[in-house]
């Protein structure tokens, strides 16, 4: 037997206890003739001591180096100097042998939760990561938040149906990641995106409540919450409704946060119209832990005779409390923030509200203190705030004061990881126009079907009537996050018949993208709809953090390579010929 207990077992009731331990040294200390030695597995640390009168194994435990793997033999002992941090901290191992399993390396990095090696090298050495608690505890909370999905959803009556990963292009809008043929040459499978036609297809079959926990891919740029290969928690149902759906998914939810996390969230979470989230929180993915709502100031400050506002199509503000106090230096280098390509106002306008009921702002010139109280009241600004304006075309500068908005939580301490504040955005445009292409594209996909009530102007020809189409769509938003999203399908022909028309496909188009799901829908389609959460999301905001690469077991980094296998990599000339390709990039 390689061990009697883990290393994060034993406690004072096992003193007396004649022991075996296995596991990793994580360090070695002599102290007054005593040589301690702290062994390391998943569970946790157990203190090992060594009598220096003992010089066999004395000669073996100075012997072993960092990340050994050893196997104990001793008893269990009272500490003399007890370690209240440590669960095992009342005992330690008097030993008796120490059987070396396995030298090892000097690692590259300390193996400590505050490690003292830089991303680049714990991502080559990711195994040894891996050992590290604050890697540990992510994937242990990330078994912990499938296994209650799974509880829940079996509750529920859903049932776990795998999908295929070799398929036909998925209409997630992000770029495919593609797989030769081998066995026809010249053509390519699809990695999927998401599961969403087999899902529907599953929808016609009859399996009226389908998830599944499974991978997609999308090759798209890499952000602290992207992942070319990333998890979802995928559902769909039949015979429902958007609040059936929403029903559902708040109630899982709720047990995902009260079981991992013990914490309550309100039974009936808010739900927020897309128009409302881009006007007040300039996104569609508002982090309402805190207010600084955006207020729409265009009336109150157009006709002063400034130029850079009687210009502009609209002008908004917030008001950060407690901050008129910021100094020359401190609103110039905001003003520099707000102007970085990554948000790319041209400027910034400030108020000072001051304590003593005077204003100060860099439009003084143009305003009078009866103007600038106005402004203030707008925006909800007190004495004692500071108001920041953007101005530009609408969304754009509502985007930036977003940006400036989250920025300012920031800076005041509003934005706690460990309070929680989800909702759900609701009523999303079902199309967006592309200047550039000349035509609409659907927001979500092409078999979200639109609010019943918007049904005129969706057959409409007017583009102005397209824009005011409702999706009956829905994401689910944590803190700022998407953390899922879905919608109530298409499932009469002819209305998936004109979505295609309005996003410009031919009916040949069509045919060949999505003819199996359109030709399914011929057989019965029952009314269906689901959403899906990314699940590395969902593991992130609960363990507190934003980046989700700590809840991977083994992430890609932002170039998209793992650098542990050294992937993605060239393949020799014979595989190229057998799967009929042609690289035009040089090697290097
Ligand atoms: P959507 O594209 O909104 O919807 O994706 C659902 C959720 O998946 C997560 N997600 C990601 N997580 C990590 N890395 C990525 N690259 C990434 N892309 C998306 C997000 C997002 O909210 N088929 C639809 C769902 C449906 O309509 O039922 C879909 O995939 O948290």
């Amino acid at each position: 037997m390689y061990r009697t207990h883990t290393c994060g077992q034993l406690r004072i009731e096992n003193v007396g206890q004649k022991v075996t331990l296995a596991g990793w040294v994580q360090r070695s200390r002599k102290l007054g003739g005593m040589t301690f030695i702290d062994l390391r597995d998943r569970y946790g640390i157990t203190q090992l001591v060594v009598d220096e009168g003992n010089t066999d194994l004395m000669a073996t435990a100075s012997s072993l180096g960092r990340e050994f793997v050893i196997q104990i033999v001793g008893t269990v002992v009272e500490r003399q100097s007890k370690n209240s941090k440590m669960p095992t901290g009342d005992i330690e191992i008097a030993l008796e042998t120490i059987n070396i399993l396995n030298k090892a390396q000097t690692p590259p990095f300390t193996i400590e939760d505050e490690s003292d090696g830089g991303e680049d090298i714990r991502a080559k050495y990711r195994y040894l990561d891996l050992r590290r608690n604050p890697l540990k505890n992510a994937l242990q909370l990330r078994h912990r938040l499938a296994h209650e999905v799974r509880n829940f959803l079996d509750g529920e009556g859903f049932l776990e149906i795998e999908t295929p990963y070799l398929i036909k292009s998925t209409p997630e809008g992000a770029r495919d990641f593609v797989v030769p043929s081998r066995m026809n040459p010249g053509q390519f499978y699809a990695l999927p995106q998401s599961p969403q036609t087999f899902k529907q297809l599953l929808m016609v079959a009859g399996y009226d409540r389908y998830f599944q926990i499974v991978r997609c891919f999308r090759d798209e740029d890499l952000r602290a919450d992207r992942q070319p290969e990333f998890t979802q928690i995928d559902c769909e149902m039949s015979f429902v409704e958007r609040d059936d759906v929403l029903d559902v998914f708040e109630r899982m939810m709720r047990t995902l946060f009260k079981n991992a996390l013990g914490v309550d969230i309100p039974a009936k979470l808010q739900r927020m119209s897309w128009y409302d989230a881009m006007d007040f929180y300039g996104s569609d993915k508002p982090d309402v832990r805190f207010e600084m709502k955006i207020a729409d100031i265009t009336s109150l400050a157009h006709g002063h005779e400034f130029s850079v506002f009687d210009s502009a199509e609209y002008i908004g503000a917030i008001a950060a409390k407690g901050c008129s106090e910021y100094t020359r230096k401190q609103i110039d280098e905001l003003t520099e923030w707000v102007k970085r390509p990554q948000i790319g106002a041209k400027g910034l306008v400030y108020i000072k509200c001051n304590s003593d009921g005077t204003f100060k702002s860099s439009i003084d010139k143009f305003f009078t203190p009866e103007d600038l109280a106005k402004i203030a009241e707008k925006v909800g600004a007190d004495k004692g705030d500071l108001i920041l304006a953007l101005c530009g075309p609408k969304r754009k500068t509502q985007g930036q004061l977003g940006t400036l908005r989250l920025e300012m939580g920031n800076r005041l301490g509003l934005r706690d990881p460990f309070n929680f504040a989800p909702l759900w955005i609701v009523d999303f445009p079902l199309f967006e126009w592309s200047e550039e292409d000349n035509r609409f594209y659907a927001m979500h996909h092409p078999f979200t079907s639109p609010k019943p009530e918007h049904l005129d102007w969706y057959y409409s020809n007017k583009k102005e009537d397209l824009e005011r189409v409702c999706a009956n769509a829905y994401d689910f938003v944590l803190n700022g996050t998407e953390l899922g999203g879905g919608s109530i399908r298409i499932h009469d022909a002819e209305v998936q018949k004109r979505m295609f028309e309005i996003l410009g496909f031919s009916a040949e188009d069509a045919d060949y993208k999505f003819g199996f799901i359109i030709n399914a829908f011929k057989f019965g389609a029952p009314p269906h709809g689901g959403l899906a959460f990314g699940f590395d999301r969902v593991c992130a905001l609960f363990g507190g953090q934003e980046t989700i690469r700590d809840y991977i077991a083994f992430p890609k980094n932002n170039q998209g390579r793992d650098v542990m296998i050294d992937s993605p990599s060239y393949i020799d000339d014979v595989q190229m010929d057998e799967l009929a390709l042609k690289s035009t990039a040089p090697r290097q």
